[in-house]
């Protein structure tokens, strides 16, 4: 079995119409991506398995859908005003810039950088002559703090008193709807407030494809808590978590915890789920114990009473949050990575496979006339019928075996075929994506034959 590179990815996402780079036509703009008409499904096959896993199945759970654009105070009071941005560097000799963090842990296989300031970054990087990882140099900038949050401008002035930011993360829009959520829907701690949205960071370090973006997607899961039940909760989540993504198809040999030695100001503990991508492993989820500080910064900053009033014991206080925060992006990404594989068949030839989990797959069903000129009628006919239900792709074109590949690549886990048997005895044939096994099976079966096997 054949796994696949990162080059050969983007080609791949781009060919089938998953991914495109961003702005094209015009060379690109860097670290930007557009989903295609495959991707966009995948992506909201993604978005609707987590809807069902952290809202549907999960007691006193609410979805909630905030503005990007919130009051600057609210950067503010979260600390990312002050506080959210990376320690760059430019190589001198080839111009490339760095993450001085990241050049100290990837040449120490560590993460000894994350707890250094600036000046013992770059006190380590000259003593230990750490190289440019584009041209094994080592003759780096001084490091300098770039924020990360984008800023723009409301109303006509430009301002200091007009600025407003793209929201760097959806999680400060859960938190300043807390009170509005827990009265509105009568809610009893614990309960959780979920959110799936878009997020801007001005990523400029190299990005790995849609791995780091400046525009992105978090699925973003806030659950409120009494102090003292944090910590069962914050391991709870970290187990949860995994399972979502062993559930979304990814193999739990490729995926590992990560605890953070150095914590965020706000964090009491804080966890990463890692998959081994192909240029390593990368963070694709974060559990943080972020205490009360959130609330209690908010608090402060807008003079409104954060506290929640425990209808059992009468005592008043400010809850804990428990964060579990998944990027979309990257759980695509992951997704991707671990459904593509090529297959040696019987005959010696290959054939390329997208083993996307069934729920997942952007098309359910192809519908696939044996011969367009005899049996096209027909398959428009089931074609018509099944797209009620599925999201469903017909192909005419070429042989049967080629049309079994077109839609082998894309992942679509189940192809029916018309022949003269549908025509005459309303019998039709599916073939399973992995197994290459084919039944026979009436055509009224089709829709619970499909249902059965595209659950999540
Ligand atoms: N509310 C907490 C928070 O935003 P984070 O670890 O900074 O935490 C959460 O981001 C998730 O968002 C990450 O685990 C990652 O999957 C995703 N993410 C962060 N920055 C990203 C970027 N530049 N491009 C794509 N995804 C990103």
């Amino acid at each position: 079995m054949e796994k696949i590179t990162m080059e050969k990815m983007v080609n791949l996402c781009k060919q089938y119409g998953f991914i495109f780079q961003g702005s094209e036509i015009y060379d690109g703009l860097a670290n930007t991506w557009d989903y295609g008409p495959l991707g966009s499904r995948l992506k909201n096959n993604v978005k609707d398995a987590w809807r069902k896993r952290f809202i549907q199945e999960r007691p006193n759970a609410y979805e909630v859908d905030a503005d990007i654009l919130m009051h600057p105070k609210v950067w503010k009071a979260s600390g990312h005003v002050d506080s959210f941005a990376d320690p760059l560097t430019d190589c001198r000799e080839c111009k490339t810039r760095h993450r001085a963090d990241n050049l100290i842990n990837d040449f120490s296989n560590s993460s000894i950088g994350d707890a250094m300031t600036n000046e013992e970054m770059i006190n380590y990087i000259n003593e230990n002559k750490v190289p440019c990882p584009k041209c094994g140099k080592t003759n780096f900038t001084e490091i300098r703090q770039f924020k990360l949050m984008f800023e723009t401008h409301r109303g006509v002035t430009e301002d200091a008193k007009s600025v407003v930011y793209l929201r760097p993360e959806n999680a400060q829009g859960e938190y300043v709807n807390f009170l509005n959520v827990q009265r509105s829907m009568r809610a009893k701690l614990p309960f959780s407030i979920g959110q799936i949205g878009k997020a801007f960071r001005n990523e400029i370090t190299p990005g790995n494809f849609t791995f780091r973006t400046i525009e992105f997607e978090q699925m973003e899961y806030q659950t409120f808590c009494k102090k003292g039940n944090d910590e069962e909760l914050y391991e709870y989540f970290k187990e949860y978590g995994k399972k979502f993504y062993m559930d979304l198809g990814l193999p739990e040999e490729k995926l590992r915890f990560h605890d953070h030695e150095k914590l965020a100001h706000y964090a009491k503990a804080a966890c990463d789920i890692e998959y081994q991508f192909p240029f390593g492993w990368g963070e694709v989820n974060g559990t943080h114990n972020r205490t009360d500080f959130d609330l209690t910064r908010h608090q402060e900053y807008s003079g409104k009473s954060m506290e929640y009033l425990d209808p059992e014991t009468n005592e008043k206080y400010i809850p804990y949050i428990i964060e579990s925060t998944y990027g979309l992006d990257r759980t695509v990404l992951a997704i991707l990575f671990d459904a593509y594989h090529e297959d040696t068949l019987e005959d010696g030839t290959t054939r390329e496979v997208l083993s996307l989990n069934p729920y997942l797959a952007p098309y359910k069903v192809a519908v696939l006339p044996l011969v367009k000129k005899y049996h096209s009628e027909k398959a428009l006919e089931v074609y018509n019928k099944l797209s009620k239900s599925f999201m469903t792709t017909y192909d005419e074109t070429g042989n049967i075996g080629k049309r079994y590949r077109r839609e082998d690549i894309i992942g679509t886990p189940f192809c029916i075929t018309i022949d003269d048997e549908t025509v005459n005895n309303n019998t039709v044939t599916i073939r399973d994506r992995d197994t290459m096994e084919q039944v026979t099976i009436s055509l009224d079966e089709v829709e619970n034959y499909v249902n059965e096997r595209i659950q999540f």
